[in-house]
């Protein structure tokens, strides 16, 4: 299985100076981590980082360190996490039939999601990790009142790995691109376009790293996985 790895970002909402995922968790860049259960999945076969071209360097430093036994590629992102999984789709193998998708910045995915994510593209041609949501949400209008509370039966946080057959998000990240379409991750241009997306059930501990917060409790939940 394919898998690319968006970490192009720059982190501004972690209000760093530099890409969030050189910041160090327990003594390692946050990269590293999501790494970890990477290097532990057996269904990977092919690793594709994306990435600024200033920060290849450091994640060249972590990819000799972490010796994959499989081809490890690093691509250069885009100005949106939208153009640099486009630019990663580009860089893929012609025989990739399948790919997943899992942001970098998600670092506490485990090696069973992962393998259960993997095995989810026999039965379907798209899917997307997430969980039910846990609040109660709300829509509000351009003055912040509140317009409607949608039924949580429904709702489910979206998480990453997400995964496609490579031909069809081709064509819709194509298609979306030529549309000027701004989606915030690759389920959403397959909706657009009528495509099936499943639910795979994600885990509640795989946060996306955004804040210093979540940078805390990521470390938390590590220490507790790696430090017992
Ligand atoms: N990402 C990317 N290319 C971009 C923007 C984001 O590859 N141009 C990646 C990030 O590195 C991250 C994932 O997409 O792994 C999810 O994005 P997000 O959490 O928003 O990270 P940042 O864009 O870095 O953070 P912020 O939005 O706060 O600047
Ligand atoms: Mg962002």
């Amino acid at each position: 299985m394919h898998l690319l790895i968006p970490a192009a970002g720059l982190g501004k909402r972690m209000g760093s100076h530099r890409n969030k995922l050189l910041l160090e968790v327990l003594g390692r860049p946050l990269l590293a981590w999501t790494l970890t259960a990477i290097r532990a999945t057996p269904a990977i076969s092919w690793l594709g980082i994306i990435g600024q071209p200033g920060d290849f360097p450091d994640w060249q430093v972590l990819l000799a360190e972490f010796d994959f036994p499989y081809p490890t590629v690093l691509i250069p992102g885009g100005k949106t996490r939208q153009e640099s999984v486009y630019n990663g789709l580009q860089a893929l193998p012609d025989d990739a039939t399948q790919v997943l998708i899992h942001d970098g910045a998600r670092c506490l995915a485990t090696p069973d999601l992962f393998q259960r994510c993997a095995q989810a593209l026999e039965n379907c041609s798209g899917f997307v990790a997430a969980i039910p949501v846990k609040d109660t949400i709300k829509i509000v209008n351009s003055t912040n009142i509140v317009t409607a509370t949608p039924n949580r039966d429904f709702l489910w946080a979206a998480q990453t790995p997400q995964g496609f057959w490579v031909q069809e998000l081709k064509d819709c990240h194509q298609k979306g691109r030529d549309l000027g379409l701004e989606v915030t991750d690759d389920a959403a241009l397959f909706e657009k376009f009528d495509l099936p997306v499943q639910i795979v059930m994600g885990e509640e501990t795989n946060l996306k790293i955004t804040t210093p917060a979540d940078l805390a409790l990521a470390e938390q939940i590590l220490k507790g996985r790696f430090n017992p």
